[in-house]
């Protein structure tokens, strides 16, 4: 506070540099459908966590069972991350989104499946990768098709940077994977960059390469919208060294 600030005014500063925070998303609120608002009422107190920055997660006691566990953020409508964890059981899958039709829709996924091997946070991964998600505690983390913020004076808010891909690979175990798919080139070539010039990191397909896209991964919907615009889709998977 400089000496002419009343502490109100030092308040108002804080939450202006609160505000300010750098958000790899907007909230599109959209509409929920009323299949999507019963689940978000009736199925996100069974299926959902809540964002407790003061508590880190007991993987065991959520699953009961000390299966793998594959973290998925940014869902979107959820259809792939079902389809993965039902053909999955041995992986316990942990879905992150900010988008509340998405999350409304993937929990009636879960529920039309009867999959017990899936958990859903409704909040910015971020967030809970710092606070709620313990160190070498992931098998993998998904990212497919994340928001591609074209323009240059929004690559700020590219999630893939040095500083989020230092908090993926503190949360990762050793020998966990990070796994990243989208359709917009220049993205492809600058997650690359910033994996291949990260100490923590090792590409099994070869420096300079990407990854064959793998069984397990299902086609999504934003790429599906990608194939309709003609665009291609790559694919890098970076194992924590
Ligand atoms: C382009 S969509 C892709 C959705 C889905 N993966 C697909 O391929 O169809 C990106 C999604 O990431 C979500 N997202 C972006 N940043 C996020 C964050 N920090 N935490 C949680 N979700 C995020 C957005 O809300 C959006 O739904």
């Amino acid at each position: 506070m400089t000496t002419n600030e009343t502490p109100a005014q030092e308040n108002d500063e804080k939450t202006i540099t609160h505000r300010r925070e750098i958000k790899s998303f907007v909230r599109r609120e959209g509409r929920t459908t009323p299949a999507q608002e019963r689940a978000l009422n009736e199925l996100l107190p069974v299926y959902g966590i809540d964002y407790c920055p003061d508590q880190q997660l007991n993987f065991t006691q959520l699953f009961g069972n000390d299966n793998p566990v594959w973290l998925e953020i940014g869902f979107g409508m959820g259809q792939s991350l079902a389809s993965m964890a039902e053909r999955m059981p041995e992986i316990n899958f942990l879905g992150i989104e900010v988008h509340r039709p998405g999350v409304g829709s993937l929990l009636n996924a879960v529920q039309e499946k009867n999959l017990t091997n899936i958990r859903i946070m409704s909040h910015d991964a971020v967030d809970v990768l710092k606070n709620m998600i313990a160190e070498n505690s992931l098998a993998r983390l998904l990212l497919f098709f994340p928001d591609p913020w074209h323009k240059t004076r929004h690559h700020k808010r590219r999630i893939v940077q040095a500083e989020f891909m230092s908090l993926v690979a503190s949360r990762l175990s050793v020998g966990g994977a990070f796994h990243a798919a989208t359709d917009w080139e220049p993205y492809a070539q600058w997650m690359m960059e910033v994996l291949d010039t990260h100490p923590h990191y090792q590409n099994p397909a070869g420096t300079g390469n990407f990854a064959i896209k793998p069984d397990y991964r299902p086609e999504t919907k934003f790429e599906r919208r990608g194939q309709r615009l003609g665009h291609g889709v790559w694919d890098l998977i970076y194992v924590k060294q």
